[in-house]
């Protein structure tokens, strides 16, 4: 999605004075109040790499636990390179959006062919990375390598978006653009002031220029705001245009032996949860009475559901259970105890699995 923007005229030309004020402003502000102490910061670019992927969609909190746990199993680009896919998503269970993991191990083993283990610094070869787009390659760039590079972020866009007065919907192209090329102006070229500039902007936005109840008064870029010139904080960013969410509904069959253990099946690679384990699903139980030739799949018994959203859709899963003696399936499915299972599952099934009947 990011690399897809095609790049457009410079807006609005800032007076390289005024980059120059913004940034300081920010940086001092960074050193008294910014966070210093955030797992990944000051080691290296691998580090900034793992971190920056998992932060895209999940917040700082949760992310630490993970990035720990990924960090002391796979500790260089080498060794992420030499794990199994399934020890690479079993680190990621819990965190969603798992081609993130599948694009991170994918990208580990370009880096050892291309770069010889070593994460590139050149912008063009870090976005050519599978996985990595403009922002991920800026902050990579920046945070990583202390060199200069440009992010953008929730929040580097909400703190741009009322320091310029940038009204609209913020994820269109045009939006997009613009804001890109202030960011880009007001970074500094040097790399040690870039890195600081980078973390700086994102702490201004998750700790002062937050969504709700931003703390103006403390803010360091308070006096030239054009936001909070005119009143406005609330305004921006602007709402983003509503587009309905497609609703699904999938049947998630727990097929159960003598032994009382379930039956998984390891998910195709692309698609939802790809390479993760998890029950038949289906669209119906008739659709998987004929996939997995089971006469009496339609007697299975209902017993609960769970809403989930994904970024594009939301589905409701319905639980059935069904005893089996055996499953006909192409697939490698795996019989056992959920407790013991030790690969992969998505939390939504395991939350569905672990339910009480309604
Ligand atoms: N979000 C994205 N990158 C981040 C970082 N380096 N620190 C905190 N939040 C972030």
């Amino acid at each position: 999605m990011e690399k897809s923007f095609p790049h457009e005229p410079v807006s609005q030309r800032l007076p390289e004075s005024m980059s120059h004020v913004f940034s300081m402003l920010l940086r001092e502000w960074h050193l008294r109040y910014g966070r210093h102490d955030l797992p990944w910061q000051n080691r290296g670019p691998y580090a900034t790499w793992i971190s920056e992927i998992m932060l895209q969609q999940t917040q700082v909190t949760v992310v630490i636990p993970y990035f720990n746990r990924f960090m002391d199993s796979f500790p260089t680009v080498e060794a992420l390179a030499l794990a199994s896919e399934d020890e690479v998503l079993l680190h990621w269970a819990g965190l969603g959006y798992y081609s993130r993991a599948r694009n991170l191990h994918f990208a580990a083993k370009q880096i050892c062919q291309l770069y010889n283990g070593k994460v590139p610094y050149q912008f063009e070869q870090l976005l050519s990375l599978r996985g990595v787009g403009r922002s991920t390659a800026g902050a990579i760039l920046s945070l990583g390598h202390k060199r200069f590079g440009v992010i953008q972020d929730g929040n580097v866009r909400r703190v741009l978006s009322r320091f310029f007065a940038v009204a609209g919907d913020l994820t269109t192209v045009a939006k997009q653009n613009e804001l890109w090329d202030l960011a880009t102006q007001l970074t500094p070229r040097k790399g040690q002031d870039a890195m600081i500039h980078s973390q700086a902007i994102m702490d201004l936005g998750a700790l002062i220029c937050s969504k709700i109840k931003p703390r103006c008064p403390k803010c360091p870029l308070a006096k030239d705001c054009l936001a909070l010139r005119h009143d406005t904080i609330e305004k921006f960013p602007g709402p983003k245009v509503k587009r309905l969410k497609r609703q699904e509904t999938w049947i998630v069959l727990e097929l159960k032996n003598t032994k009382g253990e379930i039956y998984f099946e390891k998910r195709s690679d692309k698609g939802i949860w790809g390479g993760l384990y998890a029950p038949p699903i289906g669209a119906n139980l008739k659709e998987l009475k004929e996939r997995y030739f089971i006469d009496h799949a339609l007697k299975a018994e209902y017993r609960s559901k769970l809403k989930h959203a994904f970024s594009h859709f939301a589905v409701t899963l319905e639980h059935f259970v069904l005893n089996v003696n055996s499953v006909s399936s192409n697939k490698n499915g795996i019989w056992t105890q959920i407790d013991n299972f030790n690969k992969g599952l998505p939390s939504p099934i395991i939350k569905l699995l672990n339910r009480t009947p309604e």
